[in-house]
């Protein structure tokens, strides 16, 4: 049995039984809980696999294959659902999942006149060009297992369509993974989202809704209907916890990539810039980096140093009125730390505008842990990151995706192994 607890009102999930994704507590009138399904106890020193594919690799690590397990399916029918989304996602992206490269920047570095040295991981040439399918990759095989091993949460599932909110990467990712799996997907976005992107949802045949804001209407016109097509029976599809506490785990796969490496290289990172928007990806490797430090893949885990922009920083906002607060009190009262970003942000980073930090929560808990921070940039700093990505590396990152440099630029003495993820390519 796979338990899911929620981190705020501790309602438990087994996830045979129903989708592990949205607290069944979570939306109720006047409640101000904090609620995120997070997996109950993770698997006791799992092995690591030798494949190239970090869902075969990290098998044993991920809650979906455990469910697996535990329904009795064998080792070959993970190895198969996992091989047939391979096949297909080749077929329509040009490749699958396979470890991303990790590597020391060492003419970045001294661009940006950094004392030690700085390592990038870069996803851009993950599935979709960004690591945004990893999230939806786990999801997608939660949902596979459900239906293979016949568990009561998958009945009459693939009647039901999957939902998301989002006109970027992640959009685009779960349109890739949605394909993949032959599942229809409905992607809600705003009237003034790219062309490009748009153009790429319809080819990979995601049906997408035009959200225009409602008179009288608060809060992000897309996710509120999302909501409303989730609440009518579709799947959520996105990569924010509190809708999907599972799509963090899949993510969690880039930091068991980075621990393994550090480990095989003998280095030991001090410091992880991590850009965050919604917070999904600074969640999965906070959860990642603890989990590979208990399984002795690294002594320690680094500093975990949240970077938002000036432009939208409710993280930042929240770890400031956090400065005192026990984090299971404040789990609690979420609209004291937590709420939408009052003005219309604008930033060349606009991958992370996200209006609220929904993982903020874990991010907090983490930053405590490691003894890191959230820190704002300027406008500047992200420009001279994405600046320098370009002229000093042969990566072709976003400004969103090189975001996290930023915070490098602006505290440079953070650590002498400091590490940052480039995501999201240049379209
Ligand atoms: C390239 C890139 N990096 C980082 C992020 C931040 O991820 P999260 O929203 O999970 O904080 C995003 C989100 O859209 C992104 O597109």
């Amino acid at each position: 049995m796979v338990m899911f607890r929620c981190h705020g009102c501790g309602a438990e999930v087994d996830a045979g039984s129903r989708l592990a994704f949205r607290c069944p507590n979570a939306g109720r009138p006047g409640d101000d809980v904090d609620h995120v399904l997070v997996v109950e106890a993770e698997a006791a020193s799992p092995p690591i696999g030798s494949e190239s594919d970090p869902f075969l690799r990290y098998r044993a690590w991920l809650s979906p294959y455990r469910l697996a397990r535990g329904a009795g399916l064998a080792d070959a029918a993970w190895g198969d659902l996992v091989g047939r989304l391979d096949d297909a996602l080749t077929a329509i992206d040009g490749r699958g999942f396979r470890i991303t490269p990790m590597a020391e920047r060492r003419s970045l570095a001294q661009a940006l006149g950094l004392a030690g040295a700085l390592w990038v991981k870069d996803e851009t040439g993950n599935v979709s060009g960004s690591h945004k399918a990893r999230h939806l990759m786990g999801v997608m095989l939660y949902l596979r297992v459900l239906e293979a091993a016949g568990l009561p949460a998958g009945e009459g599932l693939h009647a039901r369509r999957l939902a998301i909110a989002s006109c970027g990467n992640a959009a685009l990712a779960a349109a890739v993974v949605a394909r993949a799996a032959d599942w229809p997907l409905d992607v809600f976005i705003p009237p003034d989202a790219d062309g490009t992107v748009k153009a790429r949802l319809e080819e990979l045949g995601a049906e997408i809704t035009i959200c225009d804001r409602r008179a009288g209407e608060v809060g992000d016109p897309c996710y509120l209907r999302f909501r409303e097509a989730v609440a009518s029976g579709a799947i959520p599809f996105g990569v924010q916890g509190p809708d999907n506490g599972l799509a963090i785990e899949g993510g969690r796969t880039l930091a068991f990539e980075m621990a393994e490496d550090f480990g095989r290289i003998g280095v030991v990172p001090d410091a992880l810039f991590v850009q965050v928007g919604g917070g999904a990806l600074a969640s999965a490797l906070a959860q990642g980096f603890a989990i590979a430090r208990a399984n002795g893949l690294i002594p320690s885990v680094p500093k975990l140093i949240a970077v938002q922009t000036a432009g939208c920083a409710p993280l930042a906002r929240a770890w400031e009125r956090l400065a005192g607060v026990e984090l299971d009190a404040a789990a609690k009262y979420r609209s004291r730390f937590m709420w939408a970003w009052e003005t219309t942000p604008a930033s060349l980073a606009h991958g992370i505008l996200d209006d609220e930090t929904y993982d903020w929560w874990a991010i907090a808990q983490a930053m405590r842990a490691s003894g890191g921070r959230a820190i704002i940039v300027d406008e500047a700093e992200v420009a001279a990151a994405h600046e320098a990505s370009r002229a000093y590396t042969d990566i072709a990152a976003s400004a969103t995706g090189t975001a996290g440099l930023a915070g490098v630029i602006a505290e440079p003495d953070a650590g002498r192994e400091i590490a940052v993820i480039f995501s999201g390519v240049e379209r």
